[in-house]
């Protein structure tokens, strides 16, 4: 029976970013769900949260996960991200983080509505003309990395007009002084 629960799926819930995150979800009392496949995330991150690892493009995973709880919610953080690994292994990224994410978002529409939180990268806009650059700047990514994403971006677009998907993307970059939010 599915748990009316308001659930947050916080996918690659171990990382970097995502494990702030699941700290400041669980932190505001939402009730959260952790799917990552450990790669490049870390275990001990899972004690303290419901979780399953495995992977995000596992359909059967993500449909056993959407029939169990009611997820109002999906935030994507789990990715390859390294540039130079994606120019030496651009299939390895095309497959993890376009391949996997096009199952991903197949399933949410499946078991929808939900909403979908996606973490891009200043990485879709290439060299920049100008900085800081402004959200509205022309994307154009040097590397297979900013191209995965890129990518999805435009997906989620298209599943948008298609499907009524609601989504945001994130295109945060180590360099914050160089990104200015267009007003
Ligand atoms: N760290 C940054 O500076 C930065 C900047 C811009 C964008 N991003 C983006 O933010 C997101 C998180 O980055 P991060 O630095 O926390 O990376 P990270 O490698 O620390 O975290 C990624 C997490 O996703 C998991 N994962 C990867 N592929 C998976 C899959 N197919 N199925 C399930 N889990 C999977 C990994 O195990 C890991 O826990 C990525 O999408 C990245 O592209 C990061």
């Amino acid at each position: 029976m599915k748990e009316r629960n308001g659930t947050v799926l916080v996918i690659g819930g171990t990382g970097y970013i995502g494990s702030h995150m699941v700290k400041l979800l669980t932190e505001s009392g939402r009730k959260l769900f952790v799917l990552d496949d450990l790669s490049t995330g870390h275990r001990s991150l899972l004690n303290s949260c419901k979780h399953i690892v495995g992977k995000l493009g596992d359909r059967e995973l993500l449909k056993h996960i959407f029939n169990e709880n009611e997820i109002i919610a999906v935030m994507h953080f789990a990715a390859y991200s390294l540039v130079g690994e994606s120019v030496s292994s651009p299939l390895k990224y095309y497959i993890n983080n376009i391949t996997e994410t096009i199952a991903l978002l197949e399933e949410m529409i499946n078991h929808g509505p939900m909403k979908f939180i996606f973490s891009s990268t200043a990485a879709v806009y290439g060299e920049p003309k100008q900085t800081p650059i402004v959200e509205n700047h022309p994307c154009r990514p040097t590397n297979p990395y900013g191209s995965t994403k890129l990518c999805i971006e435009k997906l989620l677009r298209q599943c948008d007009q298609a499907y009524g998907l609601k989504f945001i993307c994130l295109r945060y970059s180590m360099q914050p002084e160089q990104i200015r939010l267009q007003r």
